[in-house]
């Protein structure tokens, strides 16, 4: 692997339980690729590009099988060189915490952002095709409460299956979630101990990946 994206969604820093869960897995990450460039994108304290008017109708004209003309350009330069930066990773690792039961929203912008047609995906005869081929994705979560298989709260788990369905959708099927929970519900203890959990679940992984 010679690039890994991590893309970053909790502002919080050295507070954030992710991050530290993230760090474990890249300690590990960059032992065994040593020569890999690891491109660090924290979505929640960068300023990313805003979907204006001409972003969105310049979305359309791709879907209608379009090329961008002359007056869109400009607004879809800084879109452009995000899809770029995202496709020029041979993998991906996305941090991020759980907010209102999904992702926090500088990571949806982020996915509104990069989610183009001709670049990520596009349709065909036979269907919808995703664009991004033969890339491995891992997500580390963390959450305030449990939405494990087991908890009554599995059902408000809107962050893994959506951030599954995005990536799928534009090719990413092969993902391992680290889901580090619960983090605030049940105390300091429990908190600590499922951290170090999801650390040695992170640097299993890492070995694999
Ligand atoms: C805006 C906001 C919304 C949150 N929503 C949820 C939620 O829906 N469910 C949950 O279990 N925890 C929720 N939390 C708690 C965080 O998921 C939890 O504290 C997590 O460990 C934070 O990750 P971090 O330390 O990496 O930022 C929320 C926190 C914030 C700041």
């Amino acid at each position: 692997m010679e690039k890994l994206l991590h893309i970053i969604a909790t502002p919080r820093a050295q507070e954030s339980r992710s991050l530290q869960v993230s760090k474990s897995f890249l300690e590990v990450f960059t032992k065994r690729y040593p020569e890999c460039h690891v491109d660090e994108l924290n979505v929640a304290t960068e300023i990313l590009p805003a979907l204006t008017v001409k972003v969105v109708y310049g979305k359309y004209v791709l879907l209608g099988g379009g090329e961008l003309s002359e007056r869109f350009k400009h607004a879809w330069k800084p879109v452009i060189q995000h899809i770029e930066r995202f496709l020029l990773a041979d993998g991906y690792l996305i941090t991020t915490p759980m907010w209102n039961f999904s992702i926090p929203y500088p990571l949806k912008q982020y996915i509104d952002i990069i989610i183009q047609p001709k670049y990520l995906f596009r349709y065909t005869d036979k269907g919808v095709e995703g664009l991004v081929k033969n890339k491995k994705m891992v997500v580390i979560t963390s959450r305030g409460g449990d939405y494990s298989q087991t908890s009554p709260f599995h059902a408000y788990d809107f962050q893994e299956p959506y951030l599954r369905a995005i990536f799928g959708f534009v090719g990413i099927t092969d993902i391992t979630f680290i889901n580090t929970q619960p983090m605030d519900a049940l105390g300091i203890e429990v908190q600590r101990q499922k951290i170090e959990e999801a650390k040695a679940l992170a640097q299993k992984i890492a070995e694999k990946f």
